[in-house]
C-alpha cells in the first residue's frame, strides 16, 4: 500500500470518526434536554453500566493541602456492549483537563452536560471500538462536597490539618469521576501524594505507619461500589486491638478510642459466627475529627467514625458493631439503589442488635431497643403531620430527589423491627440460616426489594403457609407506618426508670433521693425522654442544677437535653449549647437541636447567628441539613 493511499484511508477513517462522534454528542444532548437521568436502573445516576460497566479504576491524586484540591487522574477499565460508544461517568464540581486511552495515548474526544442542582453533571467520553479503558485527568474544586479540609484548630490535636471524604450517598462524584450507583461494583488500586509526615489511608489495605515520603499505595481486591470510596489523610496514628483489627486517630486521641473499642475482635468474631466468614481481611476503625457528619460510616476495611462515641463508659460501641455488620449487609450485598435504602441500614441494625446481644447481653440490647421504638413512634407522627407518609414505607420512590431524604428512622428500625417480627414468626434458627444463606448467595452482588422478598418467599416462607401468612411482607414493606403486628419491645431495666419518675411526678419521691446509681447513657436518656414530656420549665431548671446536665460531656445526654430545654423555653444553657453546636458537626446531634430552635422566632433568629459561625467547621452533608431547617 502507498503512503498515498494510507493518508487516504486514515482520512476516512477520521471523517467517519467525526460523524459517529457528533452523532453520539447530538443524541446525548438532545437526550439530555428531554430526561435528564438517563439511567432507567439507578434515578440518581446519570451513567450507563448496562452498556458500559466499569470494572476497576487506578487513581492516582495529588493532595494539595493549599489549594485545597485532589488533582491527578483515574483511570477506568470497563466491559462494554460492542454496541456501545458511549462511556458516561457521574461528576460534580469536577475540572476535567482531558481523557485519553492510556495504552495507546490516543485523546477520548469528551463533553460535560448540563450540571443538575443534585446529581451534578454528566462526563460523556466517547469510546473507539477497541478502548476498553479511559483515564480522566482532573483536579476537584475546593468546595468539593464530599471532602472536608480542616484547619489544625478544627481537629482533636490542633497541630494540623487533616482531611476525610464521605461518599455516601452521592458525593463519591464530587472527588472521583466513577459511575456512582451502588450496583456498579469494581475493585480498585491508588496512588496517592500528601505531605511528608502525614499518613493517608483509603477503604482498602492501608498503610501503618507515616512514611516520611508521603507517598502510599493502596489496593482494594474486593469489588465495591463507588458510595464505600473512601480517602483521609492527616497525622494519624495506629495501634492494633486484635490480630485482624486496630485503631487509627490522631495520637491525642488513640489511646481513649483504644480502651473504647476494645471488644472490637470480639464483636468481628460474634458476627462472623453468626452470618459467615468476614470476607474483607483486616478491620481497622479510623476516628475522625468531631465535625464528621456522621456516627460512623462503613468503608470497607476502614469504619469511619465519630469521636462523640469515645464517652469513656462503652456506652455507645454499638456504632462499631453497626458499622461492622454492614460488611455483611452493604459492602458485601448492597441495595441496588437508594429506593431500596432499607436492605442495607434495617439489616444492620437487625444485625448489629445480635451482635450487642452476644457481647453484651439481652437486657443491655433491650434498652436500646425500647429508645429506637419511641423514636421510631415520634418520626411516624412527625411524618404524618408534615403529609409526607409515603416516605415511612420501607421501599422508597426517591426519583429527583436527593437519596438523603430517604436517611430516617424507617429504613433503619421499621427495616430492623420488620426483621424481629420475622424471627419472632420463624425462630431464630431458621432465621438466621436463611440470612446467612442470603448473604453469601449474593456475596459481592446487589440486591433490590422485590428480588429479596423472592428469595424470602422461595427460601424460607414458601415451606410452611402459616409463616407466609403472619408474615404480612406486603404490609411491611409497601405499607405506610408500623404494622399492627410489630413486636413493641420491652426493658426491665427502663420499667425501673418510669418508677423513679412517677415517683418524682407524683411527689413521692424528690431529686435527692432519686436512686440513679449504676444508670448507663442509656437509662440517662430514656430518663431526660421520659421527663420531657411532662416537665415544666421551672423542673427543667431544679435538673440542671441538680444533674447538671447541661455541662455533661456525653454529647448523647447532651442532645437530648438540650432539645428538651428549648422546647420548654429554658435559656440558661444557652452558652453550652452555642459551644456543643460549635464543637460537634454530627448530624444526628445538629438536627433535633436546630430543630427545637427553628420552631420559635426568637429560637430561629439565635440559631441563625450561631449556625452563621458554626457551619465553618461542618461537613457539607451538615450544612446543608442545617440550612435546610433555617431556611
Ligand atoms: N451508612 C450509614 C451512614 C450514611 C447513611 C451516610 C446514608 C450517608 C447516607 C452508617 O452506617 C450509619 O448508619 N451510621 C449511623 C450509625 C448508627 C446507626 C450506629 C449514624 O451515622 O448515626
Ligand atoms: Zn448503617
Amino acid at each position: 500500500m502507498s503512503f498515498k493511499k494510507i493518508g487516504l484511508y486514515t482520512k476516512l477513517v477520521l471523517l467517519l470518526t467525526v460523524i459517529v462522534t457528533c452523532q453520539t454528542e447530538k443524541k446525548y444532548k438532545d437526550g439530555e434536554k428531554k430526561s435528564k437521568i438517563i439511567s432507567v436502573s439507578d434515578p440518581h445516576s446519570f451513567s450507563n453500566p448496562d452498556q458500559v460497566r466499569v470494572t476497576h479504576l487506578n487513581l492516582d491524586l495529588n493532595i494539595d493541602w493549599n489549594k485545597k484540591v485532589l488533582r491527578g487522574h483515574v483511570n477506568l477499565d470497563f466491559d462494554k456492549k460492542t454496541s456501545a460508544d458511549t462511556l458516561i461517568l457521574d461528576t460534580r464540581n469536577l475540572k476535567i483537563s482531558k481523557v485519553e486511552n492510556r495504552n495507546t495515548n490516543k485523546p477520548l474526544k469528551f463533553w460535560l452536560g448540563n450540571e443538575h442542582p443534585i446529581f451534578g453533571s454528566p462526563l460523556y467520553i466517547v469510546l473507539g471500538e477497541k478502548d476498553h479503558s479511559a483515564c480522566v485527568f482532573y483536579e476537584t474544586s475546593p468546595d468539593a462536597e464530599a471532602l472536608q479540609w480542616l484547619n489544625p484548630e478544627q481537629t482533636h490535636d490542633k497541630t494540623d490539618a487533616f482531611l476525610y471524604s464521605q461518599s455516601q450517598a452521592i458525593l463519591a462524584r464530587s472527588w472521583v469521576p466513577c459511575q456512582d450507583a451502588p450496583a456498579v461494583k469494581f475493585t480498585y488500586k491508588a496512588s496517592i501524594r500528601t505531605k511528608p509526615g502525614y499518613l493517608a489511608l483509603m477503604s482498602a489495605s492501608n498503610p501503618q505507619k507515616i512514611n516520611e515520603t508521603g507517598n502510599y499505595t493502596f489496593n482494594m481486591e474486593q469489588p465495591v461500589s463507588s458510595y464505600l470510596l473512601a480517602l483521609s489523610s492527616g497525622k494519624i496514628a495506629f495501634k492494633a486491638i486484635g490480630k485482624d483489627c486496630g485503631i487509627y486517630a490522631e495520637p491525642g486521641m488513640l489511646d481513649k478510642a483504644v480502651w473504647e473499642f476494645a471488644d472490637m475482635q470480639k464483636m468481628i468474631d460474634e458476627a462472623s459466627k453468626l452470618y459467615g466468614t468476614y470476607m474483607w481481611n483486616r478491620y481497622d476503625v479510623l476516628v475522625l475529627p468531631p465535625s464528621f457528619p456522621f456516627g460512623g460510616m462503613e468503608n470497607p476495611r476502614l469504619t469511619f467514625a465519630t469521636p462523640t462515641v469515645i464517652t469513656g463508659d462503652r456506652s455507645q460501641v454499638s456504632l462499631i458493631a453497626h458499622e461492622l455488620a454492614h460488611s455483611w449487609s452493604g459492602n458485601f450485598v448492597t441495595n441496588a439503589t437508594w429506593n431500596d435504602f432499607w436492605l442495607n441500614e434495617g439489616f444492620t441494625n437487625y444485625f448489629e442488635q445480635r451482635i450487642m446481644e452476644k457481647v453484651y447481653g439481652k437486657s443491655y440490647d433491650e434498652m436500646r431497643q425500647v429508645l429506637a421504638w419511641n423514636d421510631l413512634e415520634k418520626t411516624i407522627a412527625e411524618m404524618k403531620s408534615d403529609g409526607i407518609m409515603a416516605d415511612t414505607k420501607l421501599k422508597l420512590d426517591l426519583r429527583d430527589r436527593n437519596p438523603d431524604d430517604g436517611l430516617s428512622d424507617i429504613a433503619y428500625d421499621k427495616g430492623r423491627f420488620f426483621l424481629c417480627h420475622l424471627e419472632k414468626i420463624v425462630g431464630k434458627s431458621q432465621l438466621d440460616h436463611f440470612l446467612k444463606s442470603y448473604f453469601k448467595a449474593h456475596a459481592f452482588g446487589f440486591m433490590d426489594t422485590e428480588g429479596f422478598i423472592a428469595y424470602l418467599n422461595h427460601e424460607l416462607l414458601d415451606k410452611n403457609p402459616q409463616w407466609k401468612k403472619q408474615a404480612m411482607v406486603s404490609q411491611w414493606i409497601y405499607g405506610e407506618g408500623m404494622p399492627v403486628s410489630a413486636i413493641k419491645p420491652i426493658s426491665s431495666e427502663l420499667k425501673k426508670v418510669d418508677q423513679i419518675l412517677n415517683a418524682y411526678f407524683t411527689g413521692s419521691s424528690g431529686l435527692q433521693t432519686m436512686d440513679t446509681s449504676g444508670f448507663t447513657t442509656h437509662h440517662w436518656q430514656y430518663l431526660i425522654r421520659q421527663f420531657g414530656l411532662k416537665a415544666t420549665q421551672t423542673q427543667v431548671k431544679h435538673w440542671d442544677n441538680f444533674f447538671k446536665f447541661s455541662n455533661r460531656s456525653n454529647a448523647e445526654i447532651c442532645c437530648d437535653w438540650y432539645a428538651l430545654s428549648i422546647r420548654l423555653g429554658y435559656k440558661q444553657n444557652r452558652p453550652q449549647i452555642e459551644s456543643f453546636l460549635n464543637q460537634v458537626g454530627r448530624r444526628k446531634f445538629l438536627m433535633p437541636i436546630y430543630s427545637e430552635l427553628a420552631k420559635t422566632n426568637e429560637g430561629k433568629l439565635w440559631a441563625n447567628s450561631v449556625f452563621k459561625q458554626a457551619k465553618k467547621g461542618y461537613h457539607s452533608v451538615s450544612v446543608h441539613s442545617v440550612s435546610e431547617i433555617l431556611k
